[in-house]
């Protein structure tokens, strides 16, 4: 703590002091194995015809002096003392509701006449990976980053029912606000005053298809929730992060979920191979996994990350 507070004031004391230098080189060690593992593993993930070549010149290739930049690759990673499974739901409605459900009383009057009684749309939301992972982790906690209209976590809620397991929470964390000029698309959901009631939209879809169990939205930007999430103890035992697509949003998002990753749980997330937003899943995953050392698997457009 000490030593991060002095490197901020003074960046030169950060490489000067021979106690700090040893730190950095050991960091360099460090990402240099970290690196090396990575290499490896991305020329093993190969698929969609793309030569090993073409993966790392796309993935952006080494994380070049990373070193001399350490608040890029510092995310918080101790997060509160875990919130047993069974009390996760009760955590969420007090903190985040103040201790009434937001399916109560719903809908409101002034949002009635805009919600369709179900309107669900999503993309590769019902893909095999769910009910892979959901079969091989059986979690007990889900961490959505990215829900939309709830398509994917309608179709866990449906999973966790059908394989048996008993309490699955899923924790919807969306702003609710989709993104900007996304009713070119969905002309359908309304805007009131500027308002595109997304988060009533979704609550609507979860009460018709019998999720409200299961599902809870948790209606904030993803950093600011994950951080919360993080210092209130709530882990995820399957972490889901299908959120904003550029390099930086997916970058944040995949770190700051992996902090609230129980250990031996699972992280993936959708648009692997998407080319929009100059590919940025894909060179967040990478570089990711290179600076962790862990290996990127592939499902379908969807990647996978096993926590050690
Ligand atoms: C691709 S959609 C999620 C689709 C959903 N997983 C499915 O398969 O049905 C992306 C969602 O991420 C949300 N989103 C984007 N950036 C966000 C951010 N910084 N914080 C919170 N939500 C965000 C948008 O509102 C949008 O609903
Ligand atoms: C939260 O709930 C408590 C007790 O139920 C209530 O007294 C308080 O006014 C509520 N706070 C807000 C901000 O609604
Ligand atoms: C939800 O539950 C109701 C009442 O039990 C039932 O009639 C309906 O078919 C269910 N809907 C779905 C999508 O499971």
């Amino acid at each position: 703590m000490k030593e991060e507070n002095s490197g901020r004031k003074n960046p030169v004391s950060y490489f000067s002091a021979s106690k700090n230098y040893t730190r950095v080189s050991v960091c360099i060690v460090l990402l240099s194995a970290g690196y090396a593992l990575g290499f490896f593993s991305a020329s093993t993930i190969n698929r969609a015809g793309e030569s090993p070549a073409t993966v790392e010149k796309l993935s952006d290739a080494a994380p070049a002096n990373t070193e001399h930049f350490p608040d890029l690759l510092r995310f918080r990673s101790r997060c509160g003392e875990p919130v047993p499974s069974k009390l996760v739901r009760r955590t969420i409605l007090d903190r985040v509701f103040n201790g009434t459900s937001p399916y109560e009383n719903f809908p409101p009057a002034h949002a009635a006449p805009l919600l369709r009684r179900k309107r669900i749309k999503g993309w590769g939301s019902t893909g095999a990976v769910f009910e892979t992972l959901m079969r091989r982790v059986r979690p007990r906690t889900i961490i959505e980053v990215g829900t939309f209209l709830g398509a994917s976590a309608i179709h866990m809620a449906s999973l966790a029912r059908s394989l048996g397991l008993r309490g699955t929470q899923i924790l919807c964390v969306d702003d609710f606000r989709g993104w900007p000029g996304f009713r070119d698309k969905f002309r359908d959901i309304k805007m009131v005053n500027g308002d595109v009631v997304l988060l009533h939209q979704f609550i609507q879809n979860a009460a018709a298809m019998n999720a409200t169990e299961a599902v809870l939205p948790v209606p904030f930007a993803s950093s600011a929730a994950l951080g919360k999430l993080c210092e209130w103890g709530i882990y995820g035992d399957l972490i889901e992060v299908d959120a904003g697509h550029d390099f930086h949003s997916a970058w944040s998002d995949i770190n700051m979920a992996y902090a609230i990753l129980r250990p031996g749980g699972v992280i993936f997330g959708h648009d692997y191979f998407t080319a929009a937003d100059d590919r940025g899943v894909r060179r967040a995953v990478n570089l990711f996994a290179r600076v962790k050392g862990l290996r990127v698997q592939l499902d379908g457009q969807h990647w996978v990350i096993d926590s050690p």
